[in-house]
């Protein structure tokens, strides 16, 4: 008995599959290597998106009645941008002034879509330029691969960049969306984001003035999670100054981990609740 069959392309590989199969399951069963978790459409961890309409569908719930064209993620579209300028703030460390269709994204999420021929197809990175100016984005090199870090370092000015702008996730509004825009901020940066100094400045600047009196901090020691002793220092002055109880500690960085901040927090009867990561 001849069983009818359709293809169904994920990512650009073609896969012949039976009609009637779950998709989830025939996918997996060729080795295909797909995000998935509860089989019943209620986590959504085997989302894929159609091509063409990018409408979502989940995988597990998905019986082939015909040839499909997927992807792993949502399809995004970027817009044309300029390099302006380069600036190499240290080895480290590559800020790109872009020219574009828009100029209003202090703290959004930007993903650079990278030319074809690169094995990493994108970038996620921040727009740390103030409210109004030209988009500048920050590249930390140990956050890149050697081949993205390289791609960045050899753009030069009038290169275009593909850019697609995530406008719901903004760190420049952070403070509002964690609710905690008219409490004292303590916000510390570790040593490998100090780059990101003039940027945490003019998102605290938002603050109402009688809570604009906070303490920034990029230093070196607080990169290691075995030196302690100078954010215990920071800690008692910005207890001394704004009280515990309603402290909010912003940390940008990995350096201390969450087992090293509860003790540290709990000496100063800051709950923890009260400490906020970002990445
Ligand atoms: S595996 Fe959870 S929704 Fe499909």
């Amino acid at each position: 008995m001849s069983c009818k069959s359709h293809i169904v392309k994920l990512d650009g590989l073609a896969y012949h599959l039976n009609d009637g199969d779950n998709l989830l399951s025939a996918l997996l069963a060729q080795s295909v290597s797909l995000a998935h978790g509860c089989r019943a459409g209620v986590c959504g961890a085997c989302r894929l998106y159609s091509l063409g309409d990018n409408a979502p569908l989940l995988s597990c719930q998905t019986t082939l009645k015909n040839s499909l064209s997927l992807s792993r993620r949502f399809p995004v579209r970027g817009d044309n941008f300029d390099v302006l300028e380069k600036s190499q703030l240290d080895d480290h460390n590559l800020v790109l002034t872009l020219l574009g269709p828009s100029d209003d994204s202090f703290g959004d999420r930007l993903t650079v879509l990278l030319p074809e021929g690169n094995a990493e197809a994108e970038q996620e990175c921040m727009a740390i330029n103030r409210p109004g100016e030209k988009i500048q984005i920050l590249l930390q090199k140990n956050l890149l691969s050697f081949e993205k870090w390289t791609y960045f370092t050899r753009l030069k000015p009038k290169n275009l960049l593909s850019i697609s702008v995530d406008r719901s996730q903004r760190k420049g509004r952070m403070l509002v969306d964690l609710s905690i825009s008219d409490m004292p901020v303590l916000l510390i940066a570790s040593y490998e984001n100090h780059a990101f100094e003039r940027y945490w400045r003019d998102v605290l600047q938002q603050l109402p003035a009688e809570l604009a009196d906070f303490v920034a901090l990029s230093s070196k020691q607080l990169g290691c999670s075995q030196n302690l002793a100078k954010l215990t220092e920071v800690l008692q002055q910005a207890c001394q100054k704004f009280g515990a109880a309603k402290l909010q500690i912003v940390y940008h960085g990995s350096g201390i981990p969450a087992t090293d901040w509860e003790p540290l927090l709990r000496e100063h009867r800051i709950r923890l609740s009260q400490l906020h990561f970002v990445r």
